[in-house]
């Protein structure tokens, strides 16, 4: 484990303290600030050094061609690739006749901090320049959660101890050069200058530049404007060419005077609009922007992650480690999704281009859940993405055979994209997982209007393709063949219980919802004969059971293959997937990521807590964590069984996944998933939040020992829940005096107000032997500092 030498451990912020290029790449992921529509890497003002630059605007994308040596019926022939747009946050130095470069010189202090409060990223430097002269930089910078169009910079530089000559260069730039594309050289030919220029416009302290996407025609354009405090004798000019607007400001500097910019960037595009007409949008969007000010916009992002926090904050005492990651992990969901309005939230973000930019079930299994709770607007929004790509959705399924709606396994605008079918095409969960991110919700928020207009459609067509994809034998069992499930190291197999037991509830859900809205259903062709095989198939659905070892099966078989062979597996060959044949992997025991586990959480009423014990220690011993959303679920059901420590262990994995880079690739993108999962190992984990079937929302909360406090906000039926636990006893009260609201605390009805707090004491759980995983495969103890 790499473990950041120079992030400090702080309640509400990220702290780097001192610069290490080496970890620049990492670093651009942990700063990168985003509305969901507008995304900045952290990338240094000066644009270089760099591990990869990035901007993005959500929805922008460039098509290439997906490449196969063998191809067949049905793969899917176009790829898609998130695009660097246009970079508005570029800032260079000259002091005197040295370029600001971090590589040259002297650098005397560099501290940048994430304020997780303010939505700011401050810089402070200060260096000297091969010349001997001495400078010191801060800035600010931001993307307005409030104003989705406009993110800005403010730079300062101050002579210390002799006059300084400087220039700052505020730029834009598009076709920015990017570190070489390893790979398919046609995806590189698309990728290497992706914009053409449309238009560039420079006066006074204004820019503008235009520019259109190659294959997928998307036109976007970025203004920005200036406002410049510094001495008298502070010159200003602009200019613009093709990729490149630049306005200028010189000045001499005697020691402690400072030269300051403000720089308000706005960003707009569009597959549709005229040129004038995007103009015209980014144009507006800086004349709000700079009517607001500088000063009201950083106002406006305070008072929004001001109400963020109340609803969504969680406090821990006992794990500070933990404190700052569950905020840092929050801050980023909310960022991935704040803004995104009808476009997809890919698995990183905007903070990278890893995965190309798609979007995966991550975003329906694990951060709408979050969002669910935090910032619900998101979630109807990123659902009503899902169903603005039904038509690509059906085709697919029509393609493939089946009726209704195959969803991608990995897009930006809802083709698949995925090259390899036997974990792209056959993981047909990812339906089930939008269907239950629906259901949860409606029941979180109840929201009449989605339900009708949204819901109905994405739960039928959802359903039509299960009732399709599966069979009833000749028992009338329903079964689901040649699927994947979540790990990908079990590929094209019958009844995976994940996917079955999803399957099942997206049935179940899909007919109730259609006999409630039938209006609705019948405009979508429904019958009630249709609703009848829906359910026929969810109750006979198989759950295939292994009764000699008294464990469920992954899916049908699994349990007969051969175990895996961990002891001659070195720890070096991990991720078994980049050292090992899929074929090998494929026909025998070892679990990439949790799978029945994962299913045990969402799908818990299936299963007694004896089978949850048995089950979880079995596939405990197989599971190697090759993917970053495998620590959280078991956290979660290791938290629910009673193996206490080991939740902790794995929350501190899911946690510190990217500000301790345990994957070693945080350098293309924060792993959204994983950061939601921290707050989903707390709520559902240590708090034991559950949706049950039968409308209760029910709470089972357990502490590990070294959490000595956790309190935290949920939402439950449109209200605000405070929830507080120590080792022994749970409080629960309403954030607001409405009416009472009724919750479940171990199984007990409790009716909670605003008034004083119900208090239950919290039941031991019964000791279990503690489960093993594959050697060399066991998560980092959780080492909490004895006084923090
Ligand atoms: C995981 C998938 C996940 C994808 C994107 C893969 O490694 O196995 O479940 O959707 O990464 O995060």
């Amino acid at each position: 484990m790499i473990t950041h030498p120079s992030y400090t451990v702080e309640p509400w912020r990220v702290r780097e303290a001192a610069l290490h290029l080496d970890l620049l790449p990492q670093s651009e992921s942990v700063f990168a600030l985003s509305n969901g529509h507008i995304g900045w890497r952290g990338n240094l003002d000066e644009g270089e050094p760099h591990g990869l630059p990035g901007s993005y605007l959500s929805g922008v994308f460039e098509r290439h061609p997906l490449p196969y040596a063998e191809a067949g019926y049905g793969y899917p022939e176009v790829g898609e690739t998130v695009v660097n747009v246009t970079n508005g946050k570029l800032i260079r130095l000259l002091v005197d006749d040295e370029p600001f470069d971090l590589r040259y010189g002297r650098v005397d202090r560099h501290e940048r901090v994430l304020d997780l409060r303010t939505g700011l990223l401050h810089r402070t430097c200060e260096w000297t320049s091969p010349a001997g002269r001495t400078v010191r930089v801060r800035s600010t910078r931001m993307v307005s959660f409030t104003q989705r169009a406009i993110a800005c910079v403010a730079y300062e530089v101050e002579a210390v101890d002799r006059r300084v000559r400087v220039v700052i260069q505020s730029e834009l730039v598009a076709n920015e050069q990017m570190p070489r594309i390893a790979g398919d050289p046609r995806v590189a030919a698309v990728m290497d200058a992706p914009l053409q220029p449309e238009e560039d416009f420079a006066r006074d302290a204004r820019l503008r530049l235009v520019h259109r996407t190659q294959g997928t025609g998307l036109r976007v354009a970025v203004a920005a404007d200036h406002a410049v405090l510094g001495p008298a004798s502070t010159a200003t000019s602009s200019e613009s060419a093709g990729d490149t607007a630049r306005f200028t400001a010189t000045g001499v500097l005697e020691p402690g005077e400072a030269l300051r910019l403000e720089k308000l960037v706005a960003y707009g595009w569009s597959g549709e609009r005229s040129l004038p007409a995007v103009r015209d949008q980014v144009e507006a969007a800086l004349a709000a922007a700079r009517t607001t000010s500088w000063d009201g916009l950083l106002k406006e992002q305070r008072a929004y992650l001001d109400e963020f926090w109340g609803g969504a904050d969680v406090e821990i005492e006992g794990d500070p480690e933990i404190q700052q990651a569950v905020r840092f992990g929050l801050f980023h969901v909310l960022q991935a999704g704040a803004r995104s309005e009808e476009r997809a939230i890919p698995a990183k973000g905007l903070t990278g281009s890893g995965y190309d930019g798609h979007c995966f079930w991550d975003t329906e299994t694990f951060v709408l859940p979050v969002l669910t709770s935090a910032a619900p607007d998101a979630v109807a929004s990123a659902l009503r993405w899902r169903q603005k790509t039904l038509p690509a959705a059906r085709e697919r399924a029509a393609q493939l055979g089946l009726r209704g709606a195959a969803f991608p396994w990995r897009t930006i605008d809802g083709l698949e994209c995925s090259g390899y079918w036997p974990a792209g095409t056959a993981a047909f969960h990812v339906n089930a997982d939008i269907a239950d991110a629906v259901v949860r919700y409606l029941v979180v928020c109840g929201d009449d209007r989605f339900e009708r207009e949204t819901a109905v459609e994405l739960l039928v067509e959802t359903a039509r393709l299960w009732r399709s994809l599966g069979h009833h034998d000749r028992a009338g069992r329903f079964h689901l063949d040649g699927v994947t499930g979540p790990d990908e190291y079990s590929a094209v197999a019958d009844d995976n219980m994940y996917t079955n037991l999803m399957a099942q509830a997206n049935l179940r859900a899909a007919a109730d919802l259609a006999e409630r809205h039938p209006e609705e259903a019948a405009a979508l062709g429904v019958d009630e004969e249709e609703t009848a095989g829906w359910r026929d198939a969810a109750e006979a659905m198989h759950l295939p059971y292994d009764d000699a070892l008294g464990v469920h099966e992954q899916s049908a078989g699994f349990t007969g293959h051969q175990p895996w062979d961990f002891a001659a597996t070195p720890p070096e060959q991990y991720p078994l997937l980049l050292n090992y044949p899929y074929f090998d992997l494929y026909r025998k025991q070892v679990v990439k990521q949790a799978d029945l586990v994962l299913a045990m959480f969402l799908c818990g009423e299936a299963f007694t807590d004896e089978q949850k014990a048995r089950n979880f220690a079995y596939y405990e011993a197989l599971t190697v964590r090759d993917s970053s959303l495998s620590a959280c679920a078991q956290a979660i059901m290791a938290a629910e069984i009673g193996h206490l420590r080991l939740a902790h262990d794995y929350l501190g994995e899911a946690a510190l996944m990217d500000l301790q880079d345990l994957e070693h690739n945080t350098r293309d993108g924060l792993h959204i998933a994983s950061l939601a999962g921290t707050w989903l190992v707390l709520v559902a984990g240590f708090g034991g939040m559950r949706h049950s079937a039968d409308g209760w929302v029910d709470f089972a909360p357990q502490l590990p020992e070294s959490i000595t406090r956790l309190r935290f906000t949920v939402r439950v039926h449109g209200r605000a829940l405070r929830v507080e636990l120590t080792d022994s006893v749970a409080r629960y009260s309403l954030a607001d005096d409405g009416e009472a609201l009724r919750i479940r605390h171990y199984g007990e009805p409790l009716t909670v107000t605003g008034g004083t707090p119900q208090q239950r004491r919290v039941p031991r759980r019964p000791e279990r032997p503690e489960p093993r995983q594959p050697a060399g495969r066991e998560p980092a103890a959780r080492r909490v500092p004895k006084n923090p």
